[in-house]
């Protein structure tokens, strides 16, 4: 597998090839192909993972599978109303009259983010395996034109940093959340399949602790860190407490009274 490196010097694999949907036009594929620096191909080749474009649509296929990155999905309109969601803006520490800006690290699909925002927080998303960033800007902006309203109000506070967020520096008026990749076990087969490709796509993040390490390093009063359920914290320092749901915790840091004890540099 071909490899690229981030700017953080940490090897993902190469963006994969760009199709152009059959009986459409190929000028927004070959847009795509110029903007990941990667080859244009005329059909399907065995497994191999694809980015296939379309006029309006884009996602991601290999063998069989499809993965699409979308805010206006049935999906995200379900997952809205869900109890995860309510923990998710519990463990940033959104209220009726707080909504605190978010440095999403893990960008990834951009589906905790577009919680958020949906939540009422201004959020960056920082992804650096380059077609992930350019699909979450491609959902971005088909999410400003949804039918909506909320949809539309919420990709509005969606930003996409392409890159390592190894390399970003948070601002300390920022939540910083992390949802680093993690072997998953117990999946239903078309989140297997998904996790999957996203490994495929990702590498698998074995570099978390490093990721944590410069979390760690932000002079930000919150982190919160997204693991399964059972699996053990990231990084060496204890979380102030965790929030637990069905299948996920949030490890939440709360950092303030340190932050002001030892001063910004030392953290
Ligand atoms: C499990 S996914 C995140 C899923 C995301 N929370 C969502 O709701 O769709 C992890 C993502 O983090 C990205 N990632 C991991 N380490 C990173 C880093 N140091 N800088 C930027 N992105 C990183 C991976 O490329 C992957 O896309």
């Amino acid at each position: 597998m071909q490899t690229i490196m981030t700017g953080a010097g940490v090897a993902v694999p190469a963006p994969p090839a760009v199709l152009a949907v059959s009986g459409e036009s190929p000028a927004r594929a070959r847009a795509a192909a110029a903007a990941l620096s990667t080859e244009l191909c005329g059909q399907k080749k065995g497994t191999e993972l694809l980015l296939v474009v379309g006029e309006t649509d884009a996602w991601l296929e290999a063998d069989g599978t499809e993965v699409r990155v979308s805010f206006d999905s049935a999906t995200m309109h379900h997952r809205r109303k869900g109890g995860q969601n309510e923990l998710l803006g519990r463990a940033v520490g959104v209220k009726a009259d707080r909504k605190p800006r978010v440095w999403d690290a893990t960008g990834g699909m951009g589906r905790d983010a577009f919680v958020l925002a949906d939540l009422g927080c201004e959020v960056t998303l920082n992804e650096r395996v380059p077609v992930l960033a350019w699909l979450l800007n491609e959902a971005i902006a088909a999410a400003s034109v949804s039918t909506h309203e909320q949809v539309r109000d919420a990709a509005e506070r969606m930003l996409v940093v392409a890159g390592d967020s190894c390399q970003s520096a948070v601002p300390s008026d920022t939540v910083l959340y992390l949802d680093p990749m993690f072997p998953e076990r117990k999946k239903a087969a078309a989140v297997k399949k998904e996790a999957a490709m996203l490994q495929r796509l990702t590498g698998g993040d074995d570099d978390a602790e490093q990721l944590w390490a410069w979390a760690w390093a932000q002079p930000v009063e919150r982190i919160v860190v997204k693991r399964p359920l059972r699996a053990p914290v990231l990084g060496a320092q204890r979380p102030s407490h965790s929030l637990s749901g069905k299948s996920v915790r949030f490890d939440v840091y709360v950092r303030k009274k340190q932050l002001d004890s030892i001063g910004q540099a030392e953290v």
